[in-house]
């Protein structure tokens, strides 16, 4: 096996006589308005195993989370339910909840930011601020939506694309061409909400100064600290050169009606979500501290011992490498120790896609009957402390998780544990404890801790990978199998069962950080308290004897995979990817991971392409875009659709004639009715198949 490289440890700078550290951990918080699917699931799977790895140090560790509950997306999917805001965000927590509890996630308290610590902290922090001379007032002028009377985000208004004529294109950005614009540049804007054509409204905006000289020289010296380079880089890129004066004021306000915090002393006028959103980190922290008694303040205030590290998605850097930092600094708070990126999560090379049946949720995953502590143990294999994305291989994941878990790992155990019961007393040989394979894994136990702290999983897991190896090796060599069939060799197999037992117990402490529930049973297996790194150097002993083996975990089932496949396909309801205009208001959008330009014969098979006779095609009143189509594909009942098509085509003209369908599309509620199905409309572009396809993507992710 290669030789273990000492992995970079992270500050012991603050650690008190005993070593031990006070550490303050976050992801980020999951807005309020959507499902928790296996792309959220990286991030919280990262955090919790680098969490896991050090309370195993004995460090001081506290893991806080919150819903992101504020902002105009969750006011309005609460509105189209006819719940109200408050009442949505009371049912999703629980079902965020649900989903960390059973992927293991061990939030010392998951909050919401819609609490009063956070709007006592918001109001504070604001507060300083303002004393500091860094909020101005100004007055800008917006989109305005003037049928529901509100101010529209960019992504809640549509329109032709001025570069290529694609219909229904949102404010910032064609998925058809793939152009960027400004939302005024749209031809025949209209308000998603309504429907209406927006109109230029001005309104008093409050402003965080971040153009001021102090923020940017503080950034430039914060900028310094931060653990990856390509975050550096960016914020670098985002900070310019000294005197390029790049940084922008941010605009932190937003006008009544908006589900948040009112500011104070501007009634009508609300934190926008991005600015309650982070302090919600601290809300969650000051909540648990009130619960057990720890002194918050010295936790948070300038100077303070403790570090700080937030666990994000690239697409959320700014965020928390600009604003988050300057808020905290002139505010008199601690400014975090460092950032922490991740990648973005695909599925068998492609963005996760509902068609695909790979938006996978973490709930289907568990009604599936699937293990999360695979999907822990693929992602923790895949991951490293950089910001490249990470794939999902379907077929790499069963045979990953079957190979190395059950054939490298488990194993290990099952072929010992039989021969110590029943020959041995179920007690290991003491004289054994001192086998050099032993003294070889307890020696790469730390540089094993080591990876995991330096957010190396990938490589943690190969190297206890290739010690189940060298293990395996040395069982294969011995032959228990044999050695039990002469009684003159019992002393032999009885090393043998105990070497291999205490390999394995060294194996799982290696993997507890990222398979806790699994290396539970071990050690209620191995008869031994909950492991922590120190325990390498504690061999079993005869004194204690272990329990009779119980199955530790299965093999993957491909069909489970058609299963989860297949229940996340069915579950595509139109406006369900609505989680992704929750993404709305940040100023970096989500990376765009164009859809394949080609597709495999395995999706064309999924779509049930119809021939269609149009038996009657009419304009639909209050829309100078739709076309209503009756289309008889042989079934009983005729099919209503939708189309945008109208500048195409004379209504008249397309009754009798022939086209095509895909008919096994999940109807969609539209504002005229449901449209069951879709019928391909002309582009100015040469005709693709990609291009009907992104349509479709892009349909899908509609709030309807
Ligand atoms: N609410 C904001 C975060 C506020 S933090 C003060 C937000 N929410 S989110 O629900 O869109 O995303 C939550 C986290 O999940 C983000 O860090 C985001 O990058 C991450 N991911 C969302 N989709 C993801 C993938 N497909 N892959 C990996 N991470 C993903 O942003
Ligand atoms: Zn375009």
């Amino acid at each position: 096996m290669s030789a273990p490289i000492s992995a970079s440890a992270a500050p012991a700078a603050f650690a008190n006589e005993n070593g031990r550290r006070q550490i303050l951990v976050t992801s980020a918080l999951p807005y309020a308005n959507g499902q928790i699917h296996i792309g959220h699931m990286v991030e919280y799977i990262q955090t919790d195993i680098w969490v896991r790895a050090l309370r195993m140090h004995g460090h001081e560790v506290y893991y806080v989370g919150a819903d992101d509950t504020h902002g105009t997306p969750v006011m309005l999917c609460a509105e189209k339910e006819g719940i109200t805001p408050k009442a949505l965000i009371e049912r999703v927590w629980k079902e965020h909840k649900r989903d960390f509890d059973s992927f293991g996630i061990s939030f010392d308290n998951y909050y919401s930011t819609d609490a009063e610590e956070n709007r006592v902290l918001c109001d504070s922090i604001y507060t300083s601020l303002q004393q500091a001379g860094l909020i101005d007032a100004r007055d800008i002028e917006q989109a305005y939506d003037p049928v529901k009377e509100m101010f529209l985000p960019d992504r809640f208004i549509k329109g032709q694309c001025p570069k290529c004529g694609a219909q229904d294109q949102y404010g910032d950005n064609c998925e058809v061409c793939g152009s960027t614009y400004q939302p005024t540049e749209l031809i025949n804007p209209y308000s998603v909400v309504s429907g209406a054509t927006p109109i230029r409204k001005t309104s008093t905006h409050y402003f965080f100064r971040l153009s001021d000289p102090r923020c940017e020289e503080f950034l430039r010296g914060w900028v310094s600290g931060l653990a990856q380079p390509e975050a550096t880089n960016k914020m670098r890129e985002w900070l310019g050169d000294k005197g390029e004066a790049k940084l922008a004021d941010w605009d932190i306000s937003r006008d009544a009606p908006y589900f948040g915090f009112e500011i104070p002393g501007a009634p009508g006028k609300y934190f926008y979500v991005w600015v309650d959103a982070p302090v919600g980190y601290y809300a969650s922290f000051m909540n648990l501290a009130e619960c057990i008694g720890l002194d918050f303040a010295a936790w948070v205030k300038l100077g303070s011992k403790a570090e700080q590290y937030h666990f994000i998605g690239k697409d959320i850097l700014y965020f928390h490498t600009l604003f988050w930092p300057a808020m905290l600094e002139f505010s008199g708070h601690r400014t975090p120790t460092n950032v922490f990126a991740h990648g973005f999560l695909t599925v068998d090379g492609a963005k996760m896609s509902k068609s695909r049946g790979t938006f996978i949720t973490a709930q289907s995953v568990i009604d599936t009957g699937l293990n999360p502590e695979w999907l822990r143990y693929y992602f923790a294999a895949k991951l490293n402390s950089t910001m490249e994305d990470i794939d999902l291989n379907l077929e790499d994941f069963q045979a990953r998780v079957n190979s190395d878990l059950v054939g490298k790992y488990v194993n290990i155990a099952s072929r010992a544990a039989g021969f110590l019961i029943k020959r041995f007393d179920g007690r290991v040989q003491d004289s054994a404890m001192n086998h050099p394979l032993l003294e070889q894994l307890r020696a790469t136990v730390p540089h094993i801790a080591g990876f995991y702290e330096a957010r190396e999983y990938g490589r943690a897991l190969r190297t206890t990978m290739e010690l189940a190896d060298v293990v395996n090796g040395y069982v294969d060599t011995a032959k228990p199998w044999e050695q039990a069939k002469d009684p003159a060799n019992a002393a032999a197999l009885h090393e043998t069962c105990s070497v291999s037992l205490e390999a394995f117990r060294l194996l799982s402490l290696a993997l507890k950080p990222v398979l806790p529930k699994l290396v539970e049973s071990v050690e209620s297996f191995l008869g031994i308290a909950p492991l922590v790194w120190a325990d390498a150097a504690k061999p079993l002993s005869s004194a204690s004897p272990i329990n009779a083996y119980k199955h530790l975990t299965t093999r993957v089932d491909p069909k489970q995979i058609e299963v989860l496949l297949a229940a996340n396909r069915e579950s595509l309801q139109p406006g369900a990817e609505a989680a992704a205009p929750a993404a709305t208001a940040k100023k970096e959008a989500k990376p765009k991971q164009d859809e394949p330009d080609v597709i495999s014969i395995d999706d064309f098979a999924k779509v049930d392409l119809r021939v269609a006779k149009i038996v009657d095609c009419k304009a639909v009143e209050g829309s100078d875009k739709l076309l209503q189509l009756t289309l008889d594909i042989g079934e009983e009942k005729t099919r209503n659709v939708f189309s945008g098509i109208k500048s195409a085509y004379q209504p008249q003209d397309l009754i009798g004639k022939l086209t095509v369908m895909v008919a096994n599309l999940a109807p969609r509620k539209m504002k005229f009715g449901l449209s069951e199905g879709m019928v391909p409309r002309p582009t100015r572009r040469p005709s693709r198949v990609s291009t009907f396809w992104s349509r479709i993507a892009a349909r899908n992710r509609e709030c309807a």
